[in-house]
């Protein structure tokens, strides 16, 4: 197959991580016959600095022409004092909005020789397999109203049952692939919004009669993420409520460095990107883990490119460079099986 995908790179460690997901692509595009085609553009703070802009009409075009989007991270101080249009994070916003990119999805696996990083005891970690769905462009944080005034303020939280559809869809979907269960959370003894939610999942799981779904009030699934997240497999919630789930589920498995995530839409276009931001404290220095954005890559095979198989040969291939002790200087574990970005981008490479 013959593959665009438009690479942002980013600002800080954004270059260092794309770079070595870069590398892994083009060894799986050779071992499986692909072509696939890097375009890189300007994002972020990267692009405030040569375009005055943290998302330019050049970056949106090449992106439209693309079967997909790789993308490192955004921001530093250097632009922290911006005004609020000329903030990197802008740039993010307005591409998932651009591409109207409603889906987050945002896989947590425990890896076995890293359960020692996780804040979590090593028993309660260690079966973790999940994946949070977040609906991504509706709710309270595009609601309207939204004002303030010196009294009052008021935000508002709308969802339509299209929105719902589409976002509970995806995650039938996701869980027929996985392990069949949806855990549906909202807020439905308080919320309206959150009433209908649980109308339409009701209403829709009649469609996937083999998939196993159970709801959650969000308040109960906070504490269960923490005592039991094993227990979860497909989490589907909108988008408050899923921006602060994924967060904690973000700090279970102990490293920022290791998580992928995926925002698509239902042709399967999609933005690919680490959850981590642009560690600006270490950015340079050529020791940032890119396990996320390479996994990210590997993401964006299975989601937009239906590479299944290649998919999970990078995903194994990162698995057995962990098994065999080899990691970056994020992971606390001592010295000796402590590498480079490239370093250990190489051992990837040798297992693929
Ligand atoms: P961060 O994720 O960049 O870093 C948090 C800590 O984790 C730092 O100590 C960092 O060194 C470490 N870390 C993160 N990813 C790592 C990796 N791959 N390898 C090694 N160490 C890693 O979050 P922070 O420090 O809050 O934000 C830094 C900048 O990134 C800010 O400007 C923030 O706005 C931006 N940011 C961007 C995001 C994005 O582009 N999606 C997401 C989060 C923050
Ligand atoms: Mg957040």
């Amino acid at each position: 197959m013959e593959k665009r995908v438009a690479v942002l790179q980013g600002d800080g460690i954004g270059p260092e991580v794309t770079e070595a997901a870069v590398r892994v692509l083009e060894v799986v595009a050779r071992r499986f016959n692909h072509t696939f085609q890097f375009d890189f553009a300007s994002i972020g703070g990267e692009a405030i600095d040569k375009f005055n802009h943290p998302l330019p009409e050049e970056t949106i075009a090449i992106c439209e022409s693309s079967d997909a989007i790789l993308l490192g991270a955004v921001g530093g101080p250097k632009w922290d004092q911006n005004p609020s249009e000329l903030r990197p994070e802008k740039g993010l916003l307005a591409i998932r909005k651009h591409f109207d990119l409603f889906a987050n999805l945002r896989p947590v696996k425990a890896v076995p020789s890293l359960l020692h990083a996780s804040p979590l005891k090593e028993d309660v970690v260690k079966n973790v397999d999940m994946m949070i769905v977040r609906e991504l462009t509706g709710g309270i944080y595009f609601g309207e109203p939204s004002r303030k005034t010196a009294k009052s303020a008021v935000d508002t939280l709308v969802y339509t049952r299209e929105e719902i559809e589409r976002i509970v869809e995806k995650a039938f979907e996701l869980a027929r692939l996985r392990r069949g269960k949806v855990t549906s959370v909202d807020k439905a003894n308080v919320l309206q919004s959150s009433k209908l939610w649980h109308e339409v999942v009701e209403e829709m799981k009649k469609g996937y009669p083999d998939v196993e779904v159970e709801h959650q009030l969000v308040d109960s699934a906070a504490m269960k993420l923490i005592t039991n997240p094993g227990s979860f497999d497909v989490v589907v919630t909108e988008n408050m409520f899923g921006d602060i789930l994924s967060d904690e589920a973000s700090v279970i498995t102990g490293s920022l460095g290791l998580l992928p995530s995926a925002s698509v839409r239902s042709d399967g276009f999609g933005l690919y990107e680490p959850v981590h931001g642009s560690a600006p404290d270490v950015a340079g220095k050529g020791i940032a883990n890119p396990a996320a954005a390479i996994l990210s890559a590997a993401m964006m095979l299975r989601y937009s490119f239906g590479m299944e198989t290649e998919a999970a040969t990078i995903e194994k291939a990162v698995e057995t460079v962990f098994e065999d002790g080899h990691f970056t200087s994020d992971l606390s574990v001592e010295d000796g099986r402590v590498h480079s970005t490239k370093e250990w981008t190489d051992k990837v490479i040798g297992e693929l």
